[in-house]
C-alpha cells in the first residue's frame, strides 16, 4: 500500500496529513507497508504533532519558513551566509492553536521565534512571531500542566538547554543545561515527551551527517536530572551498510489508534556517501513505546512496514499540490504561483507576474542583478523560481522566451542546490568571434563545495551530466523573434549538501544593467519517474 500522504505548502509551511483511520481486512486492522523517504527531497528536519480535532490528522514542518510573506520576518532578506537562515522549527498543537518554534541563525545571533495559527489550511492566518533570546539551535517547545512554556534547545553548542518562555511576550528565565548527551558531537534537536511518570529527552547527536544518531534520557522532574538510557542509541544508521545513512533529528507522534511512529531526517547516499542531490529527506518509521518502558524505534530502510495505516485521501482541504503529484503549468489568467514553487530566500519586488497582459499564459519573471552565484556576501535577491527534485529520476521541462539586447543577459534552466552548486542550462548573448552581440546556449557548472572532512574542494571533474537535446523554433510571433526549448532531461550529478535540489528558471544580468525586462516562461512541466531506494531496487 502506499502512504497516503499530502504535501500543503500553507503559508511555505510543509504539512503532512496521515488520516489515521486503520484500514480493517477480515475484520482485522491490517500492518501497513509503506516506501520511505515520505517527504522526499529537501525536508530536512521534521517534526510532526498529530491533531485529533483536525480530522486526525497528522501536521508537520520541514527546514522551510511558517510565514506566507516577507513582511512577517524581513529579517530574512539580509542573511547572507549560506548556512544561516531559519532551519529546524518544531510544530505544536496547543489550545486550539497550531504552534511553530523556530531559531533565525544570522552572524553571531539566534533568535528564537514562535509562530501560531488557528487554522494551517489559511496561510493568511499566520501571527506575526513572538521573538526571544536563543543560545544555541533547534528549539522545542513543551507546555507543563501548570501552563509553563519550557523551550529546550541545543545550548552554546555544546549541550541541551531549557527556558522558560511566555510564548506571548517572549520574556524569558536564563537557559539551564540539562543533559549533555552520551558524548556525541552536536547534541541537538531535542523533544520533549510526558509519558507516564517520566519527561523523555530525545535528543540528535553527532552532527547531521554520517555520525548522526538519536539518544534520550529521562526524569521525573522537566529540570532535570536525567537519567541516560542504558540501550542508546535508539536510532541511526551510522556503520551499517544502509542506503539510507545520516538517520536522525528526530519526532515522535502517536496516531488515531495511539500508535507511535516517528519521523527522521535521511540522506539517500549509500555506503559512498557522495552524490545526493535530493539532499535531507523526511523518513517515516513505526514505534512501539510500553508503559512506563523507554520506545523502541525502527529502523530506518527504503522499504517499511508498520501500524496500521489509512488508505489514501486526496480530498483534504488545502491548496496546495500532493508531494508526488506531477507539474503541468500553463500560467492561465487569474491563476496563483502553485505554493509548491519556491524562491532562493526573497524574490526582487514585483519581479514576478502570472500570465501579463501583454503575455498571457506565461510566467513574467524580471532579470535580476544577481545571478545564481550571487556575489558573496551581497544581499541581492535573485530571480529564480524552483520546485523540488522529488524524484531519482525524473523530467523536467519549461519553454523560454526571452530576447536579451545587452551582453552577458542570460535565462535558462537550472538545478540548484546552493549558490555555489549549481547547474545551469541558459540563453545568453555574448560577443561572437566576429564581434558581434549573438545568442548561445551557455551550459555551466557552478561546484565550489569545500567539504573539508574529506579533504576535498571542487569536484566538477566527477558530475556525470546528461542533458537531452535542446530544439530551437526560431521565427515566433509576437514580441519575441525566437522560442528556445530547453529540456533536462534525467541528471546525474554530484552535490552535496544540506538542502536538495530545486528545479527551475532563472534569468539574470550577471551583475550587469537591465534588470527591467523579463523571461517568459511557459509550458512547465515535471514529472516524476523513479525513486531509488538501495540495493539496486527502483520504485516507480
Ligand atoms: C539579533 O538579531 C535580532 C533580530 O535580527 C536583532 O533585533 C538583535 O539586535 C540582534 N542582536 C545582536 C546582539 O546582534
Ligand atoms: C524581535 O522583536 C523586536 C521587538 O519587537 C523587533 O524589533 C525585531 O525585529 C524582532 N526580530 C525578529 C527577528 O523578529
Ligand atoms: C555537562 O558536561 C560538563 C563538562 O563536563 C559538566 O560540567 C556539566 O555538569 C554537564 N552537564 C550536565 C547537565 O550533565
Ligand atoms: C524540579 O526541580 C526543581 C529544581 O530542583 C525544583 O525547584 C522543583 O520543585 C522540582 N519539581 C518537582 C515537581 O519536583
Ligand atoms: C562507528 O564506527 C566508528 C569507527 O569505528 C566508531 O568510532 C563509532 O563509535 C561508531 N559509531 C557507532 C554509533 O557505532
Ligand atoms: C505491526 O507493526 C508493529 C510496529 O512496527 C509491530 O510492532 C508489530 O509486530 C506488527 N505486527 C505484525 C502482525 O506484524
Ligand atoms: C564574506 O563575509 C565573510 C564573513 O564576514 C568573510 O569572511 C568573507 O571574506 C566575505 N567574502 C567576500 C567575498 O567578501
Ligand atoms: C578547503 O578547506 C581546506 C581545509 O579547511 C582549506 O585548507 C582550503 O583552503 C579550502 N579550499 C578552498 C578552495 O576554499
Ligand atoms: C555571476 O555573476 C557574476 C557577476 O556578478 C559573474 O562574475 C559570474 O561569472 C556569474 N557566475 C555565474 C555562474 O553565472
Ligand atoms: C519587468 O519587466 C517588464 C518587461 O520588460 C517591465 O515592463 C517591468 O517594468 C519590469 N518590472 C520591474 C519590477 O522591473
Amino acid at each position: 500500500m502506499k502512504f497516503p500522504l499530502r504535501l500543503l505548502l500553507i503559508a511555505s509551511i510543509v504539512a503532512l496529513l496521515i488520516v489515521a483511520s486503520s484500514q480493517v481486512v477480515d475484520g482485522h486492522s491490517k500492518n501497513s507497508t509503506y516506501t520511505n523517504p515520505i517527504l522526499p527531497s529537501w525536508h530536512s528536519d521534521p517534526s510532526c504533532t498529530f491533531v485529533k480535532e483536525w480530522d486526525n490528522t497528522a501536521f508537520c514542518v520541514t527546514s522551510t519558513n511558517a510565514f506566507e510573506r516577507p513582511s512577517r520576518m524581513p529579517e530574512l532578506g539580509s542573511i547572507v551566509r549560506q548556512q544561516h537562515g531559519l532551519f529546524a522549527a518544531m510544530i505544536q498543537y496547543h489550545d486550539n492553536s497550531f504552534y511553530v518554534i523556530v531559531t533565525l541563525q544570522s552572524e553571531n545571533n539566534a533568535t528564537g521565534l514562535i509562530f501560531t495559527s488557528p487554522n494551517l489550511y489559511d496561510g493568511t492566518t499566520w501571527s506575526m512571531p513572538t521573538n526571544f533570546t536563543m543560545y544555541g539551535i533547534d528549539p522545542d517547545i513543551f507546555w507543563e500542566d501548570d501552563g509553563k512554556v519550557y523551550v529546550s534547545s541545543n545550548l552554546y553548542g555544546t549541550t541541551i538547554g531549557l527556558v522558560v518562555v511566555d510564548p506571548v511576550t517572549g520574556s524569558q528565565t536564563t537557559p539551564t543545561p540539562i543533559w549533555n548527551g552520551t558524548g556525541g558531537s552536536s547534541p541537538e534537536g531535542p523533544h520533549i515527551y510526558k509519558k507516564d511518570r517520566y519527561y523523555y529527552l530525545m535528543i540528535a547527536e553527532g552532527g547531521t551527517q554520517l555520525g548522526h544518531m538519536e539518544t534520550i534520557a529521562r526524569s521525573t522532574n522537566i529540570t532535570g536530572p536525567y537519567e541516560e538510557y542504558e540501550n542508546n542509541l535508539i536510532l541511526t544508521n551510522t556503520n551499517t551498510t544502509e542506503y539510507f545513512r545520516t538517520v536522525g533529528h528526530a519526532d515522535l507522534f502517536q496516531d488515531e489508534s495511539d500508535n507511535w511512529w516517528g519521523v527522521a531526517l535521511a540522506t539517500r547516499s549509500g555506503q559512498e556517501h557522495m552524490s545526493y542531490p535530493m539532499g535531507r529527506e523526511t523518513v517515516l518509521y513505526p514505534v512501539t513505546w510500553k508503559e512506563g518502558d523507554w520506545p523502541t524505534l525502527q529502523p530506518v530502510r527504503g522499504e517499511m512496514s508498520g501500524w496500521p495505516l489509512p488508505p489514501i485521501n486526496k480530498g483534504i482541504p488545502g491548496a496546495g499540490a500532493f508531494v508526488d503529484d506531477p507539474d503541468d503549468y500553463d500560467f492561465v489568467p487569474g491563476s496563483l504561483l502553485p505554493l509548491h514553487f519556491m524562491s532562493w530566500r526573497y524574490l526582487p519586488t514585483n519581479a514576478v507576474i502570472v500570465s501579463p497582459h501583454d503575455n498571457p499564459h506565461t510566467l513574467q519573471i524580471n532579470l535580476s542583478r544577481a545571478n545564481l552565484t550571487g556575489d558573496a556576501n551581497s544581499t541581492d535577491p535573485t530571480s529564480f523560481i524552483g520546485r523540488r527534485q522529488t524524484h531519482t529520476l525524473f523530467d523536467f521541462s519549461v519553454n523560454v522566451f526571452f530576447i536579451p539586447l545587452l551582453a552577458e543577459k542570460e535565462a535558462g534552466v537550472t538545478v540548484f542546490l546552493t549558490q555555489y552548486q549549481h547547474v545551469d542550462l541558459g540563453i545568453v548573448l555574448l560577443s561572437s568571434s566576429s564581434g558581434t552581440l549573438t545568442q548561445f546556449f551557455r551550459f555551466r557548472i557552478t561546484s565550489v563545495w569545500n567539504d573539508s572532512s574529506r579533504g576535498s574542494s571542487g569536484r566538477e571533474d566527477e558530475c556525470d551530466l546528461g542533458i537531452a537535446p535542446a530544439s530551437i523554433v526560431s521565427g515566433g510571433t509576437g514580441p519575441y523573434t525566437g522560442k528556445y526549448c530547453t529540456q533536462i532531461d534525467v541528471i546525474e550529478y554530484l552535490l552535496i549538501t544540506f538542502s536538495g535540489a530545486l528545479l527551475g528558471p532563472y534569468p539574470t544580468t550577471n551583475g550587469g544593467a537591465g534588470t527591467t525586462t523579463a523571461a517568459y516562461i511557459s509550458e512547465w512541466r515535471y514529472e516524476g519517474a523513479a525513486q531509488y531506494v538501495g540495493n539496486g531496487e527502483y520504485v516507480y
